[in-house]
């Protein structure tokens, strides 16, 4: 299966799932689930869920029992954009093509609708539906892996240091741990949830963990290269805004061409951590060029 074709299967799959496992619109209070259903099925590629997934897969694991996973990485995701587009953070109008949350509902239910999601995410990996697919152990482990990614060590606190950074010289290494932190940590979260649930060998978990980090990292930097030169009807947020907020990214710190060769030198470590790997990881591998070459 081509990779195009991979992702649409899988999307059409995880977004089954969140319609299954989201309240209703129509759930009281109908104005927080309506912010909640807006930025959930506001468009998205669904990176992480189908991480997830192909992460199993690629070790031998059903699709099936990982989807209630995959639908939480959404959900957390999803909090994560609706809360960094807030007029105190990022103060973004656009956000996959629509306008933003706090646009569309005023920001205190944007808040609380990305306070939401994130609960729910975490009830849902403790629900019945999800409990009764896997082994409570690995499952454990997940739920804390998943925990640390989100947090404080994790995305939130690179989030801080991506607020605190703005206008101020960052170097190369402190970029870095941003970057890692802020969108680095949920990617490799993802991947190893999809791989410790499917049953994973040691060698099996530390390659796919390996490739995670590569193209964890990989992915902010192609999000830094397309708010330089992507197009925002294509990529569905504003372009440029980076610059204007002295944000720390690839470009601005290294240049564009050294962005960009970064991003190739990621996606070959990638594709390197994943030869232990059988052709079962080919989607893995088509992800990994799919997140470098991406036009959104
Ligand atoms: C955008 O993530 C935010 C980053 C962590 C760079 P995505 O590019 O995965 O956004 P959606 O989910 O497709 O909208
Ligand atoms: C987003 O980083 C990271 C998280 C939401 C955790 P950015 O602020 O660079 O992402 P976009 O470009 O707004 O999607
Ligand atoms: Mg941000
Ligand atoms: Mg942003």
């Amino acid at each position: 299966m081509e990779t195009a074709e991979y992702l649409e299967a899988r999307r059409l799959l995880v977004d089954e799932a969140l319609r299954r496992v989201l309240p209703p619109e129509t759930a009281e209070p109908a104005l927080l689930h309506r912010a909640m259903h807006y930025s959930i099925f506001g468009g998205g590629k669904r990176l992480r869920p189908v991480l997830v997934l192909a992460a199993g897969e690629a070790v031998g694991g059903a699709v099936e029992p990982l989807l209630p996973v995959a639908a939480v990485l959404e959900l957390i995701h999803t909090y994560s954009l609706v809360h960094d587009d807030l007029p105190a953070m990022d103060d973004d109008d656009l956000r996959r093509g629509r306008p933003t949350s706090h646009r569309v509902f005023g920001e205190a239910v944007a808040i609380l609708a990305g306070d939401a999601l994130l609960t729910e995410a975490f009830g849902l990996l403790t629900a019945p539906d999800c409990v009764s697919r896997h082994d409570p152990k690995r499952l454990l482990t997940v739920i804390q892996e998943i925990a640390a990614a989100a947090g404080s060590r994790g995305m939130v606190g690179g989030q801080t240091l991506d607020i605190v950074s703005e206008g101020q010289a960052v170097d190369a290494a402190g970029l870095e741990s941003v970057h890692r932190r802020k969108t680095g940590a949920l990617i490799r979260a993802s991947v190893r949830a999809g791989a410790l649930l499917a049953g994973a060998s040691q060698v099996q978990l530390e390659a796919i963990t390996a490739y995670g980090e590569a193209v964890g990292l990989a992915f902010q930097i192609a999000d830094d290269i397309l708010n330089v030169e992507g197009e925002a009807a294509t990529t569905g947020k504003a372009v440029g805004s980076d610059a204007a907020k002295g944000k720390a990214t690839y470009p601005a710190v290294h240049g564009l061409a050294e962005a960009k060769a970064r991003a190739a030198a990621l996606l070959a470590e990638a594709l390197k951590s994943l030869e232990p790997l059988d052709h079962r990881a080919d989607p893995l591998r088509g992800i990994a060029r799919f997140i470098v070459d991406r036009q959104r």
